[in-house]
C-alpha cells in the first residue's frame, strides 16, 4: 500500500521505509509531484502537521502523514517551539538559531527544555495524531559536532553528552521524532494491508 510522507527529506523517507520493513510503499512529495513550499503558519505544532497531511490529502486522495517540530524552552514560556526553524530569521540558520537561544537563556538558571514531534496522518480519510518528547536542558555554550539544528546545546535527562556529542543511533532511541515514530508505525502495523 502506498502513503505518502509530506515531506522533501529522503533521509526521512528512507529512514522510515526501513522501519516499516518496505510493508508500506513510502512516498516523498517530489514522487506525486508537489513542489510546492507548504505553508507552515500556524501557532502550534499539531495544527502545522495537520494543515501539510490535509493539504497533500486534497491534492492526492491518497494516505498521508506530516510532522512539526519544535524546542519548548521552559523559561521562554516554550519559545521557539513552532518558531524553531527561522527563530533567528527567515534563513534558518542553525547556528543564528543557537546564538540567539543562549542569548535569551543568559543569567537564566531555569535551562529545562524539551523536543516535541507531532505527526498527523489521514488514514482511509480519518485523522490521527501521534506525539513524541524528550525532555532534556539546554546548556551554556554549544558541545559536540554531530547532529543537527539545536542539538549542541541539548542534553537529554538521564545524559551527560548532548544530542550532538551521542552517536545518531544512541539518538534515534530516545528522541522526540523517534518516540512518535514508534506510535506511528504501531498503529499502521496494526491496519490490514490492501492492495
Ligand atoms: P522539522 O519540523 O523537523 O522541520 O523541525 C523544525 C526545526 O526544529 C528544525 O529546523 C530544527 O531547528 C529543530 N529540530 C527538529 N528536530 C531536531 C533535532 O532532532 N535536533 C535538533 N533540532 C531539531
Amino acid at each position: 500500500m502506498e502513503l505518502i510522507f509530506a515531506t522533501n527529506n529522503k533521509h526521512k523517507i528512507r529512514e522510515i521505509s526501513d522501519l516499516l520493513d518496505n510493508r508500506f510503499n513510502i512516498l516523498g512529495l517530489a514522487d506525486v509531484s508537489i513542489t510546492d513550499d507548504i505553508p507552515e503558519d500556524a501557532d502550534n505544532l499539531a495544527d502545522n502537521a495537520v494543515y501539510k497531511a490535509r493539504y497533500v490529502h486534497e491534492r492526492t486522495s491518497m494516505n498521508v502523514f506530516a510532522d512539526d517540530t519544535g524546542l519548548e524552552v521552559n523559561a521562554l514560556n516554550g519559545a521557539p517551539g513552532v518558531h524553531s526553524a527561522r527563530y533567528a530569521g527567515a534563513g534558518r540558520n542553525p547556528d543564528d538559531n543557537i546564538i540567539k537561544l543562549l542569548k535569551q537563556l543568559e543569567g537564566i538558571t531555569n535551562r529545562k527544555a524539551r523536543f516535541r514531534t507531532v505527526i498527523a496522518l489521514i488514514f482511509n480519510n480519518r485523522e490521527y495524531l501521534f506525539e513524541g518528547k524528550v525532555e532534556g536542558k539546554i546548556i551554556q555554550k554549544r558541545k559536540g559536532t554531530g547532529g543537527f539544528g539545536y542539538d549542541p546545546v541539548f542534553i537529554a535527562k538521564g545524559y551527560d553528552k548532548t544530542f550532538a556529542e551521542i552517536p545518531l543511533s544512541e539518538k534515534n532511541k530516545i528522541s522526540h521524532r523517534a518516540q512518535a515514530m514508534k506510535k506511528l508505525l504501531e498503529f499502521l502495523a496494526q491496519q490490514p494491508v490492501s492492495q
